[in-house]
């Protein structure tokens, strides 16, 4: 297949790209960077245009009818810019993917479009109100795709706008779909993690998910900082496990996918915040630490105080997968553990790596 793949080259779409390559397929693919594909840029099967897809001047519409099938993973999806720049979170999720969606119903093309777990908000449990009688059953924090109902915080939480922007695209692709009988697969992921995830923080105004923020941390001998005590509770699922959930998807096999949302993630690989910062360092110091060294303290700090004003958080998200499992035949191989340790391992050989590209230079 020719597939037109948008957002190419982020942390999703680098190991998609990847495999579309070596799956045979002719992939174009658009991004605004190019490191996290640098190594696979001379690959005869890729196209690769480097563009921001808020300018006027690039081909969609060509593009797209070029291709046999769109992919569209482009978002900004941590949550430090839903706080800051929350209007240009609405544009970019919003805005600018309806056009790519529209163009896809224009020429008559299949789309995948990423959206987020993020849609699904909080769970009933956590109302301050909620009467269950066992909050922590996890059936509380199970969210299917085409029964739950969604629980978003009031307008001044303005993290929701991202989950708001996600879910209105999701809604008009569901209308195109049923008034025009427009061809999309939408999927949700649940915090993928793997090689190439986010970027380490160089700055105070570097926000990146959780996971970079520890790995630096435990590289720089800083404190890890847990949000609110670290009590949200995530699943994390290995990026591999992911693509190949993925990849199912683009082969829509019978059509299996046509007109279909999708939960990708790891419902046994529930932990809370807290106890990912704990597991990291006890990985860190058992498989990266030569020798014993202090390791950097786990401190809390409030929400308002880490993001900025409007924050608000999913306390609790577990993906029920029995779609994927029924109608794509998919399950997830990586446990927590090993997913952290590999995503850690590339983290810790590509800061290695630095430190003595730049001794070398200053030698
Ligand atoms: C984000 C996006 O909003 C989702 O759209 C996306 O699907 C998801 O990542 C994902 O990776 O799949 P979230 O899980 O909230 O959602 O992202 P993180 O920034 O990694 O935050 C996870 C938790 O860690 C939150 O409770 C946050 O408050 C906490 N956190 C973050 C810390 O305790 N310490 C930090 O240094 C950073």
């Amino acid at each position: 297949m020719k597939i037109l793949t948008l957002g190419a080259a982020g942390f999703i779409g680098s190991h998609l790209t990847h495999r579309l390559l070596q799956e045979g397929h002719a992939v174009v693919a658009v991004d605004l960077t190019i490191e996290k594909v640098a190594e696979y840029l001379d690959h005869p099967n890729l196209t690769f245009l480097q563009q921001d897809i808020r300018r006027p001047e690039w081909d969609l519409d060509g593009l797209a009818q070029d291709a046999d099938l769109v992919i569209d993973l482009i978002a900004y999806a941590n949550p430090g810019l839903y706080l800051r720049i929350p209007l240009e979170v609405f544009r970019l999720n919003f805005t600018e993917n309806l056009k790519i969606a529209e163009a896809c119903v224009r020429h008559g093309k299949r789309l995948i479009q990423f959206s987020t777990c993020e849609v699904y908000g909080r769970t009933a449990a956590s109302l301050p109100n909620a009467r269950v009688a066992d909050p922590e059953d996890p059936i509380h924090g199970t969210f299917s795709e085409d029964t739950s109902e969604y629980i978003l915080g009031p307008v001044s939480k303005h993290r929701w706008i991202y989950s708001c922007a996600k879910q209105l695209l999701e809604r008009v692709l569901h209308a195109y779909g049923l008034e025009q009988g427009f061809n999309y697969t939408i999927i949700r992921p649940f915090n993928f993690i793997g090689p190439k995830i986010d970027f380490l923080p160089q700055s105070k105004q570097d926000i990146p998910r959780v996971f970079s923020f520890f790995m630096d941390a435990l590289l720089n001998g800083t404190p890890m900082k847990l949000v609110n005590g670290g009590v949200s509770r995530r699943c994390y699922t290995y990026i591999d496990d992911a693509v190949e959930c993925t990849y199912r998807i683009v082969q829509n096999s019978g059509g299996i996918c046509d007109r279909q949302i999708f939960n990708i993630g790891s419902p046994d690989n529930e932990v809370s915040i807290r106890q990912m910062a704990e597991t990291m360092r006890e990985i860190y110091a058992a498989q990266f630490l030569d020798e014993p060294a202090p390791l950097p303290e786990i401190v809390s700090v409030p929400g308002e105080e880490f993001y900025g004003e409007g924050y608000d958080d999913s306390d609790r998200r577990i993906p029920n997968i029995a779609k994927a499992r029924r109608l794509l035949g998919w399950e997830p191989r990586w446990n927590f553990r090993d997913a952290l340790e590999a995503t850690m391992r590339y983290y810790v050989t590509e800061s290695q790596k630095n430190r003595v590209s730049s001794a070398a230079g200053n030698g």
